[in-house]
Protein backbone atom coordinates (compact mmCIF):
# COMPACT_ATOMS: atom_id res chain seq x y z
CA UNK A 1 0.00 0.00 0.00
CA UNK A 2 1.42 3.64 -1.26
CA UNK A 3 1.81 5.88 2.02
CA UNK A 4 2.11 9.52 0.42
CA UNK A 5 2.63 13.60 1.85
CA UNK A 6 0.84 13.14 4.99
CA UNK A 7 1.52 9.18 5.90
CA UNK A 8 -1.87 8.11 5.32
CA UNK A 9 -2.22 4.73 2.78
CA UNK A 10 -4.04 6.91 0.23
CA UNK A 11 -6.35 4.47 -0.71
CA UNK A 12 -7.65 3.31 2.95
CA UNK A 13 -8.46 7.76 3.17
CA UNK A 14 -12.73 7.93 3.95
CA UNK A 15 -14.88 9.33 1.31
CA UNK A 16 -15.13 12.87 1.80
CA UNK A 17 -12.49 13.34 4.14
CA UNK A 18 -11.02 16.70 4.05
CA UNK A 19 -6.89 16.58 3.12
CA UNK A 20 -3.83 17.54 4.53
CA UNK A 21 -2.17 20.81 4.11
CA UNK A 22 0.64 19.45 3.26
CA UNK A 23 -0.78 16.90 0.80
CA UNK A 24 -3.09 19.91 -1.14
CA UNK A 25 0.40 22.24 -0.92
CA UNK A 26 2.40 19.34 -2.34
CA UNK A 27 -0.96 19.06 -5.21
CA UNK A 28 -0.66 23.01 -5.51
CA UNK A 29 3.02 22.98 -5.79
CA UNK A 30 3.78 20.14 -8.66
CA UNK A 31 6.24 21.64 -11.23
CA UNK A 32 7.15 19.87 -14.29
CA UNK A 33 9.88 20.65 -15.71
CA UNK A 34 9.43 19.40 -19.33
CA UNK A 35 12.09 19.76 -22.38
CA UNK A 36 10.93 23.18 -23.69
CA UNK A 37 11.07 24.45 -20.05
CA UNK A 38 13.90 23.20 -19.64
CA UNK A 39 15.45 24.90 -22.57
CA UNK A 40 14.46 28.20 -21.66
CA UNK A 41 15.38 27.66 -18.14
CA UNK A 42 18.90 27.04 -19.81
CA UNK A 43 18.43 30.06 -21.69
CA UNK A 44 18.03 31.70 -18.78
CA UNK A 45 20.63 30.75 -16.87
CA UNK A 46 23.07 32.10 -19.67
CA UNK A 47 21.76 35.12 -19.38
CA UNK A 48 22.65 34.98 -15.68
CA UNK A 49 26.19 33.42 -16.15
CA UNK A 50 27.68 35.85 -18.97
CA UNK A 51 25.97 38.93 -17.92
CA UNK A 52 29.44 40.10 -15.52
CA UNK A 53 31.58 39.34 -18.54
CA UNK A 54 29.01 40.76 -21.49
CA UNK A 55 29.78 44.32 -22.96
CA UNK A 56 26.36 44.92 -22.97
CA UNK A 57 23.65 43.29 -20.59
CA UNK A 58 22.36 39.47 -22.23
CA UNK A 59 18.75 40.23 -22.12
CA UNK A 60 15.97 37.71 -22.88
CA UNK A 61 12.50 38.33 -23.66
CA UNK A 62 9.91 35.29 -22.72
CA UNK A 63 6.30 35.27 -24.39
CA UNK A 64 3.19 33.67 -24.21
CA UNK A 65 -0.54 33.28 -24.70
CA UNK A 66 -2.50 33.50 -20.83
CA UNK A 67 -1.98 30.80 -18.51
CA UNK A 68 0.98 29.24 -20.39
CA UNK A 69 3.34 28.84 -17.50
CA UNK A 70 5.43 31.69 -18.42
CA UNK A 71 5.23 33.05 -14.53
CA UNK A 72 5.82 29.77 -13.07
CA UNK A 73 8.86 29.49 -15.04
CA UNK A 74 10.30 32.33 -13.85
CA UNK A 75 9.46 32.24 -10.38
CA UNK A 76 10.83 28.69 -10.04
CA UNK A 77 14.36 29.74 -11.38
CA UNK A 78 14.02 32.77 -8.99
CA UNK A 79 13.22 30.45 -6.00
CA UNK A 80 16.22 28.33 -7.01
CA UNK A 81 18.26 31.16 -7.21
CA UNK A 82 17.12 32.66 -3.75
CA UNK A 83 18.93 35.43 -1.44
CA UNK A 84 21.41 34.24 0.92
CA UNK A 85 22.57 35.51 4.02
CA UNK A 86 26.32 35.50 4.39
CA UNK A 87 28.92 37.05 6.92
CA UNK A 88 28.99 40.09 4.64
CA UNK A 89 25.73 40.86 3.90
CA UNK A 90 22.96 39.31 1.75
CA UNK A 91 23.90 38.31 -1.57
CA UNK A 92 20.84 38.20 -4.21
CA UNK A 93 21.57 36.65 -7.52
CA UNK A 94 17.98 37.25 -8.74
CA UNK A 95 15.68 39.39 -8.12
CA UNK A 96 11.88 39.61 -9.59
CA UNK A 97 8.78 42.20 -9.73
CA UNK A 98 5.92 42.05 -11.47
CA UNK A 99 5.43 45.91 -13.45
CA UNK A 100 2.87 47.34 -11.80
CA UNK A 101 -0.25 49.05 -13.29
CA UNK A 102 -0.40 51.46 -14.35
CA UNK A 103 3.41 50.99 -15.08
CA UNK A 104 4.35 54.73 -13.50
CA UNK A 105 8.40 55.22 -13.11
CA UNK A 106 7.36 55.35 -9.48
CA UNK A 107 5.26 52.52 -9.04
CA UNK A 108 7.76 50.59 -10.82
CA UNK A 109 10.94 51.55 -8.45
CA UNK A 110 8.97 51.00 -5.96
CA UNK A 111 7.93 47.19 -6.81
CA UNK A 112 12.20 47.13 -7.63
CA UNK A 113 13.18 48.48 -4.64
CA UNK A 114 11.04 46.08 -2.77
CA UNK A 115 12.04 43.03 -4.78
CA UNK A 116 15.33 43.99 -3.27
CA UNK A 117 14.44 43.94 0.15
CA UNK A 118 14.22 47.68 0.79
CA UNK A 119 12.51 48.35 4.01
CA UNK A 120 11.94 52.06 3.12
CA UNK A 121 10.86 51.21 -0.72
CA UNK A 122 8.06 53.79 -1.08
CA UNK A 123 9.96 56.20 0.70
CA UNK A 124 11.80 59.12 -1.43
CA UNK A 125 11.35 60.95 -4.71
CA UNK A 126 11.73 58.92 -7.45
CA UNK A 127 14.68 60.53 -8.05
CA UNK A 128 16.06 59.74 -5.35
CA UNK A 129 14.35 55.92 -5.55
CA UNK A 130 16.24 55.58 -9.13
CA UNK A 131 19.49 56.54 -7.50
CA UNK A 132 19.26 53.68 -4.55
CA UNK A 133 18.65 50.93 -7.49
CA UNK A 134 20.99 52.17 -9.42
CA UNK A 135 23.21 51.63 -6.61
CA UNK A 136 22.33 48.53 -5.07
CA UNK A 137 22.68 47.09 -9.09
CA UNK A 138 25.82 48.56 -9.95
CA UNK A 139 27.68 49.18 -6.60
CA UNK A 140 26.43 45.99 -5.34
CA UNK A 141 27.40 47.14 -1.45
CA UNK A 142 24.90 49.75 -0.01
CA UNK A 143 25.04 50.59 4.09
CA UNK A 144 27.17 47.39 4.95
CA UNK A 145 24.22 44.69 2.50
CA UNK A 146 26.18 43.36 -0.12
CA UNK A 147 23.61 42.43 -2.76
CA UNK A 148 25.30 40.72 -5.65
CA UNK A 149 22.10 41.19 -8.34
CA UNK A 150 23.24 39.33 -11.29
CA UNK A 151 19.79 38.53 -12.82
CA UNK A 152 16.47 41.23 -12.67
CA UNK A 153 13.52 39.27 -14.15
CA UNK A 154 10.35 41.53 -14.76
CA UNK A 155 6.63 39.66 -15.42
CA UNK A 156 3.73 41.33 -17.11
CA UNK A 157 5.59 43.55 -19.28
CA UNK A 158 2.51 43.89 -21.21
CA UNK A 159 1.32 46.88 -18.75
CA UNK A 160 3.88 48.54 -20.19
CA UNK A 161 1.19 49.59 -22.63
CA UNK A 162 -1.76 52.10 -21.67
CA UNK A 163 -4.89 49.94 -20.96
CA UNK A 164 -7.22 52.97 -22.66
CA UNK A 165 -5.00 54.19 -25.93
CA UNK A 166 -3.18 50.62 -25.88
CA UNK A 167 0.08 53.25 -26.36
CA UNK A 168 3.43 52.12 -25.13
CA UNK A 169 4.11 54.03 -22.16
CA UNK A 170 7.50 55.42 -23.00
CA UNK A 171 8.74 57.08 -19.73
CA UNK A 172 8.48 54.10 -17.71
CA UNK A 173 9.79 51.43 -20.80
CA UNK A 174 12.92 54.44 -21.43
CA UNK A 175 13.45 54.50 -17.54
CA UNK A 176 13.52 51.03 -17.30
CA UNK A 177 16.18 50.95 -20.37
CA UNK A 178 18.28 53.09 -19.31
CA UNK A 179 18.50 51.02 -15.97
CA UNK A 180 19.27 47.92 -17.75
CA UNK A 181 22.05 49.76 -19.46
CA UNK A 182 23.40 51.75 -16.71
CA UNK A 183 24.01 48.93 -14.23
CA UNK A 184 24.75 46.56 -16.48
CA UNK A 185 22.40 44.00 -15.28
CA UNK A 186 21.34 41.07 -17.50
CA UNK A 187 17.19 40.96 -17.92
CA UNK A 188 14.45 39.10 -18.59
CA UNK A 189 11.20 40.13 -19.41
CA UNK A 190 8.19 38.03 -19.67
CA UNK A 191 4.94 38.94 -20.97
CA UNK A 192 1.89 38.35 -23.16
CA UNK A 193 2.43 37.00 -26.53
CA UNK A 194 1.41 39.63 -28.98
CA UNK A 195 1.95 42.70 -26.57
CA UNK A 196 5.16 42.37 -24.48
CA UNK A 197 7.26 42.13 -28.25
CA UNK A 198 5.55 45.56 -28.90
CA UNK A 199 6.94 46.95 -25.69
CA UNK A 200 10.08 46.06 -26.58
CA UNK A 201 10.34 46.77 -30.54
CA UNK A 202 8.97 50.50 -29.77
CA UNK A 203 11.72 51.33 -27.81
CA UNK A 204 14.88 50.73 -30.18
CA UNK A 205 17.55 50.41 -27.51
CA UNK A 206 15.58 47.87 -25.76
CA UNK A 207 15.13 46.19 -29.13
CA UNK A 208 18.49 46.01 -29.61
CA UNK A 209 19.25 44.55 -26.09
CA UNK A 210 16.68 41.82 -26.56
CA UNK A 211 16.69 40.15 -29.81
CA UNK A 212 13.93 37.53 -30.91
CA UNK A 213 11.88 36.58 -28.37
CA UNK A 214 11.54 33.12 -26.89
CA UNK A 215 7.91 31.71 -26.98
CA UNK A 216 6.09 29.39 -24.09
CA UNK A 217 3.63 28.00 -26.60
CA UNK A 218 0.13 25.75 -25.30
CA UNK A 219 1.11 22.25 -26.47
CA UNK A 220 0.07 21.04 -29.85
CA UNK A 221 -1.44 18.32 -31.13
CA UNK A 222 -1.23 17.86 -34.71
CA UNK A 223 -1.17 14.33 -36.13
CA UNK A 224 1.07 15.11 -39.28
CA UNK A 225 3.53 16.30 -36.86
CA UNK A 226 4.30 13.50 -34.76
CA UNK A 227 6.84 15.54 -32.70
CA UNK A 228 3.75 17.56 -31.17
CA UNK A 229 1.92 14.31 -29.79
CA UNK A 230 5.51 13.12 -28.59
CA UNK A 231 6.13 16.05 -26.59
CA UNK A 232 2.81 16.49 -25.00
CA UNK A 233 2.86 12.77 -24.08
CA UNK A 234 6.20 13.07 -22.60
CA UNK A 235 5.36 16.20 -20.56
CA UNK A 236 1.89 13.58 -18.90
CA UNK A 237 4.37 10.83 -18.03
CA UNK A 238 6.83 12.91 -16.20
CA UNK A 239 3.54 14.49 -14.08
CA UNK A 240 1.81 11.00 -13.82
CA UNK A 241 4.73 10.42 -11.57
CA UNK A 242 4.57 13.50 -9.59
CA UNK A 243 0.77 12.87 -8.70
CA UNK A 244 0.08 11.67 -4.87
CA UNK A 245 -2.04 8.73 -5.58
CA UNK A 246 -1.73 5.49 -4.58
CA UNK A 247 -1.33 3.75 -8.12
CA UNK A 248 0.38 5.87 -10.79
CA UNK A 249 -2.53 7.13 -13.28
CA UNK A 250 -2.07 6.33 -17.14
CA UNK A 251 -2.05 9.81 -18.82
CA UNK A 252 0.08 9.12 -21.38
CA UNK A 253 -1.33 6.15 -23.44
CA UNK A 254 -2.52 8.18 -26.64
CA UNK A 255 -6.18 7.76 -26.52
CA UNK A 256 -6.14 9.43 -22.56
CA UNK A 257 -3.53 12.24 -23.93
CA UNK A 258 -6.05 12.95 -26.97
CA UNK A 259 -9.02 13.48 -24.55
CA UNK A 260 -6.61 15.41 -21.98
CA UNK A 261 -5.40 17.68 -25.01
CA UNK A 262 -9.21 18.35 -26.24
CA UNK A 263 -9.81 18.94 -22.63
CA UNK A 264 -7.43 21.51 -22.04
CA UNK A 265 -6.52 22.93 -25.69
CA UNK A 266 -3.36 21.98 -24.79
CA UNK A 267 -3.10 25.16 -22.04
CA UNK A 268 -0.70 24.44 -18.89
CA UNK A 269 -3.27 26.42 -16.80
CA UNK A 270 -6.42 24.24 -18.03
CA UNK A 271 -4.98 21.37 -17.73
CA UNK A 272 -2.99 20.99 -14.50
CA UNK A 273 -6.86 22.80 -13.00
CA UNK A 274 -8.22 19.45 -14.28
CA UNK A 275 -5.64 17.27 -13.16
CA UNK A 276 -5.43 18.76 -9.91
CA UNK A 277 -9.25 19.15 -9.22
CA UNK A 278 -9.03 14.92 -10.43
CA UNK A 279 -6.43 14.55 -7.68
CA UNK A 280 -8.51 16.19 -5.22
CA UNK A 281 -11.70 13.98 -6.02
CA UNK A 282 -9.80 10.69 -6.41
CA UNK A 283 -8.06 11.64 -2.86
CA UNK A 284 -10.92 12.35 -1.30
CA UNK A 285 -13.07 9.74 -2.17
CA UNK A 286 -10.02 6.99 -1.16
CA UNK A 287 -9.73 6.19 -5.36
CA UNK A 288 -6.50 4.97 -5.92
CA UNK A 289 -5.84 6.80 -9.10
CA UNK A 290 -7.36 8.95 -11.83
CA UNK A 291 -9.95 7.18 -14.43
CA UNK A 292 -12.50 8.94 -17.18
CA UNK A 293 -15.37 9.19 -14.47
CA UNK A 294 -12.98 11.27 -12.20
CA UNK A 295 -11.22 13.37 -14.72
CA UNK A 296 -14.94 13.73 -16.58
CA UNK A 297 -16.57 14.85 -13.20
CA UNK A 298 -13.26 17.36 -12.64
CA UNK A 299 -14.06 18.44 -16.36
CA UNK A 300 -17.22 19.85 -15.73
CA UNK A 301 -15.96 21.05 -12.09
CA UNK A 302 -13.27 22.80 -13.01
CA UNK A 303 -13.22 24.07 -16.50
CA UNK A 304 -16.33 22.98 -17.89
CA UNK A 305 -17.41 27.30 -17.75
CA UNK A 306 -13.64 28.05 -19.02
CA UNK A 307 -13.93 26.26 -22.32
CA UNK A 308 -17.77 26.22 -22.91
CA UNK A 309 -18.64 24.73 -26.11
CA UNK A 310 -16.42 21.41 -25.51
CA UNK A 311 -17.97 18.45 -25.42
CA UNK A 312 -16.58 16.84 -22.04
CA UNK A 313 -13.99 14.44 -23.56
CA UNK A 314 -14.05 11.89 -20.76
CA UNK A 315 -17.63 11.39 -21.47
CA UNK A 316 -18.09 11.61 -24.82
CA UNK A 317 -17.91 7.82 -26.18
CA UNK A 318 -16.45 7.37 -30.09
CA UNK A 319 -15.44 4.67 -31.77
CA UNK A 320 -13.59 7.03 -34.14
CA UNK A 321 -11.55 8.18 -31.12
CA UNK A 322 -10.27 5.15 -30.86
CA UNK A 323 -9.57 4.53 -34.11
CA UNK A 324 -7.83 7.55 -34.58
CA UNK A 325 -5.40 7.12 -31.30
CA UNK A 326 -4.48 3.70 -33.35
CA UNK A 327 -3.85 5.41 -36.44
CA UNK A 328 -1.70 8.41 -34.77
CA UNK A 329 -0.17 5.19 -32.10
CA UNK A 330 1.78 3.78 -35.68
CA UNK A 331 2.76 7.41 -36.83
CA UNK A 332 4.35 8.19 -33.47
CA UNK A 333 5.64 5.57 -32.17
CA UNK A 334 3.61 5.99 -28.91
CA UNK A 335 1.69 3.64 -27.29
CA UNK A 336 -2.15 3.64 -27.87
CA UNK A 337 -2.52 3.19 -24.44
CA UNK A 338 -6.18 3.37 -23.80
CA UNK A 339 -7.94 1.60 -21.04
CA UNK A 340 -9.24 -1.83 -21.52
CA UNK A 341 -13.14 -1.50 -22.68
CA UNK A 342 -12.33 1.86 -24.36
CA UNK A 343 -15.00 3.52 -22.67
CA UNK A 344 -16.48 4.39 -18.92
N1 LIG B 1 5.80 23.31 -15.57
C1 LIG B 1 4.63 23.27 -14.92
N2 LIG B 1 4.28 22.17 -14.23
C2 LIG B 1 3.09 22.12 -13.58
N3 LIG B 1 2.18 23.10 -13.59
C3 LIG B 1 2.47 24.21 -14.27
C4 LIG B 1 3.70 24.37 -14.98
N4 LIG B 1 3.71 25.58 -15.56
C5 LIG B 1 2.53 26.16 -15.24
N5 LIG B 1 1.78 25.34 -14.47
C6 LIG B 1 0.44 25.60 -13.98
O1 LIG B 1 -0.23 26.45 -14.88
C7 LIG B 1 -0.79 27.57 -14.21
C8 LIG B 1 -0.58 28.79 -15.07
O2 LIG B 1 0.77 29.13 -15.06
P1 LIG B 1 1.28 30.64 -15.02
O3 LIG B 1 0.51 31.46 -14.07
O4 LIG B 1 2.75 30.55 -14.84
O5 LIG B 1 0.92 31.08 -16.50
P2 LIG B 1 1.26 32.46 -17.21
O6 LIG B 1 1.77 32.12 -18.55
O7 LIG B 1 2.11 33.30 -16.34
O8 LIG B 1 -0.21 33.09 -17.35
P3 LIG B 1 -0.64 34.64 -17.37
O9 LIG B 1 -0.28 35.16 -18.73
O10 LIG B 1 -2.11 34.55 -17.18
O11 LIG B 1 0.08 35.35 -16.28
C9 LIG B 1 -0.07 27.65 -12.88
O12 LIG B 1 -0.95 27.99 -11.86
C10 LIG B 1 0.41 26.27 -12.64
O13 LIG B 1 -0.57 25.60 -11.90
MG1 LIG C 1 1.86 35.16 -15.50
Amino acid sequence: MAVRGDGMAVSERAPGQILSRELRAQIEGIRVAYPRWQRIVAEIGRCQEWGPLAAEPPCLLLVGPMGAGKSMLVGTYAQEHPAVLTEGGVTHPVVRATIPTPATIKALAIALLAALGDPRAASGTVGSMTYRLTHYFRDCQVELLILDVELLILDEVQHFRDRDNRRVLENASNWLKTLIKETGVACVLVGLQGEAEEVVRLNPQLARLFGAPHALLPFAWEERRPETVREFVAFLTLLEGALPLAERPDLSGLGMARRLHAASGGVMAHLMELLRGATYLALAEGRPTLDREVLGRAFEQRLASVRRGTVNPFRAESRREEAAAAETARGTGVSAGEEPGGGV
